[in-house]
C-alpha cells in the first residue's frame, strides 16, 4: 500500500526543509555513499501480494482500495418492518395461472416435512458489500476491475440490498406462508480476510438474521460458500487453487456451524462445486488476477482441477468433524450443478458422451457416494492434471454427505464431438477437451427442447419433461447410495423482462409461472408415482439479485424489485409456486389470501 496521506505531507516537508538547509549552507556538503541494492523486477511474476499476518484497518482498506469505490445505497441502516397486507395484486380468472401438467398427481399431499422454499445467495442479494467491516470478495472485485466482463457492467454493490431490508423480506415469506428460505453466509462478513480475527459487526448482523428468521417461523437452509471467497485469500495465495484453503475453509465453517446450527434446518457446505469449471477456472487470471500456482494465463484446466480437488476435501473435513466431532445432528451435504442428459442418437458414441458429461459433472464430485475418488474417465482423460486423493483423503470424502442436493434447472442432448471422442482425448487442445462431448439445447431433429430463457442465461431453456427421468437415474442408477434427494435450486429468467419499463408488463411472467408450474409437478410425480426419495424443493430466487456475470440485468426473482426504491412485489409466478403447494397440502401458513381462481370455475 502506498503511504497514508499524512505520512506523504510528512515527507514532503521533511524535504523541502532539507532543500533549504542546503541552500543556505556555504561549505560544500560531505558525501558518503550509502549502500543500494538492485533486483531484477516483473509484477507479472507475482504469486503472492500479502502476506496474511497484518489483520489491521490498514490492511482492510488496502483491500478494499484493491476493488475500487464503492456505491452506498440510500437505504442503510436495518429497517424494521412495516405490517404486510392480507392480498397482494394478483392473477385473476381472466388470466388464471398455468393447469396442472401432471394430472395423475393433481391430488398428492406432501408430508409436513417436505422441505421448500424459496433461496438466495449472499453476494447475489445483500448489498451493503464494504459496510460493517466486511471484507471483499473476489465478487466485489470483479464487476468493479474485469472491465466488461459482465453483460451490463453493473455491480453488486447494492443489489437487493437485503442487508438492511431483511426483516420485511422475512416478514414476507411469513405471509405468504412460505416454509423454508435457502440463502448463504458471506465468509469476508464473519473473517474480512478469511482468516484471522472475527468482524463482531457481522456476526452480530447474522445474529439477527437468524433471530429474525425463526421469529417469523421461517426454516433457514444454509450455505456456507456460494462463491464470494475473500479477496485476502486470493490475494495471500490464490485461494482454490491451493491446498491453504481447506484450512481457512474449515476455520470459517467451524465458527458458523458452532454459531449458528441451532437455528439451522440443513447445511450446504458448498453450493456448486462444478463452478469450478465454468467460473472460477474463467476468472482473469494472469491479467487483473496474477497466475496464481502456476495455473496459466486465463486459468482454465488447471485452476478448475485444483479448484474442484480442494473443494471437495474441504468439504468433507467439514462433514467428518460437524458428525463425528461436534456431534452434529442436521443433514449436510453440498449442492451439486448438473442437469439431465439425452443421447443424440442410439449410437454408442453418443451414449459414451452422455456418461462423459454425467462423469465431469456429478461424477468429479461423486466421490462422497462412491468410493471418494475420481471417476476413471477423469483420471484416463486428464493424467496429472487431476490432483490425487491420499487413501486417508479417500476414505474421509467416501459418505460425507446426508443426502443429494441438486440444482435441476435444465436438460440437453450430448453428442460425440464430430472428430470423435478418442481423437479429443488424444489432444489437449481440442476445444471440447477434457470432456470430449458436446451438448446443445436443440433436439436432433432442430426443435428447441423448450422455451429459452433471456440472453443472459442462454444455457437455459424450460425442460420440465427432463427433471422426472433425472431424479430417477441420480437416485437410481448414477448414484445407487444416495438415500434422498432435494432439488436445491430450479428456476427461469424470462427473456427480457428487463427491458420492460412498467409493473403490470413485468408481474405476468408466463413463461416463470409455466416453468415453476411444470417442474413442480414433475419432481412430484418423480416422488409419487416413480418412488423417488425426493424430500424438498426450493425455487430460485427469493426475488431479482445479481445474476454473476450477467449483472442485475437477468432476472430470476418470483418476486420483482425497483432497484430504485427497493420495492418487492410478488410476481405471477409466485403465486404459481405458493398455489401448487397449498395445493399439494403445504403453504397453508399463509395470513395472506394468496390463492388464485381456477379457470373455468368462477361465474361471473
Ligand atoms: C445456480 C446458482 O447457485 C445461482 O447462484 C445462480 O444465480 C442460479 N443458478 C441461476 O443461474
Amino acid at each position: 500500500m502506498g503511504l497514508s496521506s499524512a505520512a506523504r505531507l510528512a515527507v514532503v516537508i521533511f524535504t523541502a526543509s532539507a532543500l533549504a538547509q542546503n541552500a543556505n549552507n556555504t561549505a560544500s556538503p560531505t558525501i558518503t555513499s550509502a549502500s543500494y541494492t538492485t533486483t531484477t523486477f516483473n509484477y507479472s511474476a507475482a504469486s503472492t501480494y500479502l502476506p496474511l499476518t497484518d489483520f489491521s484497518n490498514e490492511q482492510l482498506a488496502f483491500l478494499w482500495d484493491q476493488v475500487g469505490p464503492i456505491v452506498t445505497a440510500a437505504i442503510n441502516t436495518t429497517v424494521s418492518p412495516t405490517p404486510e397486507p392480507t392480498s397482494y395484486p394478483k392473477p385473476g380468472w381472466v388470466h388464471p395461472l398455468v393447469p396442472a401438467y401432471v394430472p395423475e398427481v393433481a391430488d398428492a399431499v406432501l408430508p409436513d416435512d417436505f422441505l421448500w422454499g424459496v433461496a438466495s445467495a449472499a453476494f447475489q442479494v445483500e448489498g451493503a458489500v464494504d459496510a460493517e467491516g466486511k471484507g471483499p470478495s473476489v465478487w466485489d472485485l470483479l464487476p468493479h476491475r474485469w472491465v466488461n466482463a459482465i453483460a451490463d457492467n453493473t455491480t453488486g454493490d447494492i443489489s437487493a440490498n437485503s442487508y438492511y431490508l431483511y426483516k420485511q423480506d422475512n416478514l414476507r415469506l411469513k405471509n405468504l406462508g412460505i416454509q423454508s428460505y435457502s440463502f448463504s453466509i458471506g465468509w469476508a462478513r464473519i473473517f474480512p480476510f478469511g482468516r484471522g480475527p472475527i468482524n463482531g459487526q457481522g456476526v452480530q448482523h447474522y445474529d439477527d438474521f437468524f433471530d429474525d428468521l425463526e421469529q417469523n417461523g421461517i426454516k433457514a437452509v444454509v450455505t456456507l460458500f456460494h462463491w464470494d471467497t475473500p479477496l485476502a485469500l486470493f490475494d495471500s495465495y490464490g485461494a482454490w487453487t491451493s491446498e491453504d484453503i481447506v484450512a481457512d475453509f474449515v476455520n470459517y465453517a467451524k465458527y458458523v456451524i458452532e454459531r449458528y446450527d441451532k437455528y439451522t434446518t440443513a447445511w450446504y457446505t458448498f453450493n456448486e462445486p462444478q463452478y469450478c469449471n465454468w467460473r472460477f477456472s474463467q476468472y482473469p487470471f494472469g491479467t487483473i488476477l496474477p497466475d496464481y500456482n502456476g495455473v496459466g494465463k486465463g486459468g482454465g484446466i488447471r485452476a478448475q482441477y485444483l479448484c474442484g480437488h480442494y473443494t471437495l476435501l474441504a468439504h468433507a473435513e467439514v462433514y467428518k468433524w460437524y458428525k463425528n466431532v461436534y456431534k452434529g445432528t442436521k443433514p449436510m451435504t453440498f449442492k451439486n450443478s448438473a442437469n439431465y442428459v439425452l443421447a443424440n442418437s442410439t449410437s454408442a458414441a453418443d451414449a459414451e458422451a452422455v456418461q462423459r458429461v454425467n462423469d465431469y459433472n456429478m461424477g468429479w464430485f461423486g466421490g462422497v457416494w462412491t468410493d471418494g475418488d475420481y471417476p476413471e474417465t477423469l483420471r484416463s482423460t486428464l493424467g496429472d492434471t487431476l490432483p490425487t486423493y491420499t487413501a486417508e483423503q479417500k476414505a474421509l470424502i467416501k459418505g460425507a454427505a446426508d443426502f443429494y442436493a441438486i440444482d435441476a434447472y435444465t436438460t440437453y442432448y450430448a453428442a460425440a464431438p464430430p472428430n470423435g471422442i478418442a481423437a479429443c482425448v488424444a489432444n489437449r487442445s481440442d476445444p471440447n477437451f477434457p470432456v470430449c462431448a458436446v451438448s446443445d439445447s436443440v433436439a436432433p431433429d432442430g426443435f428447441p427442447l423448450g422455451p429459452n430463457s433471456d440472453a443472459g442465461a442462454s444455457w437455459l431453456y424450460s425442460t420440465p419433461g427432463g427433471v422426472r427421468p433425472f431424479l430417477s437415474f441420480i437416485t437410481k442408477e448414477y448414484f445407487p447410495t444416495v438415500p434422498s434427494i432435494v432439488v436445491s435450486e430450479f428456476g427461469f429468467a424470462d427473456p427480457a423482462e428487463s427491458q420492460f419499463s412498467t409493473l403490470p408488463q413485468i408481474l405476468w411472467d408466463l413463461r416463470r409461472a409455466d416453468y415453476i408450474q411444470s417442474y413442480l409437478d414433475n419432481i412430484l410425480a418423480a416422488r409419487v408415482l416413480d418412488g423417488v426419495n425426493v424430500t424438498g424443493a426450493f425455487a430460485w430466487a427469493i426475488y431479482d439479485n445479481y445474476e454473476w456475470t450477467s449483472g442485475l440485468g437477468t432476472k430470476f426473482g418470483l418476486q420483482y424489485v425497483n432497484l430504485t426504491s427497493q420495492e418487492r412485489h410478488p410476481k405471477a409466478s409466485m403465486f404459481q409456486f405458493l398455489n401448487w403447494f397449498q395445493s399439494h397440502g403445504l403453504g397453508k401458513g399463509s395470513t395472506a389470501n394468496v390463492s388464485v381462481p381456477t379457470y373455468g370455475r368462477v361465474r361471473m
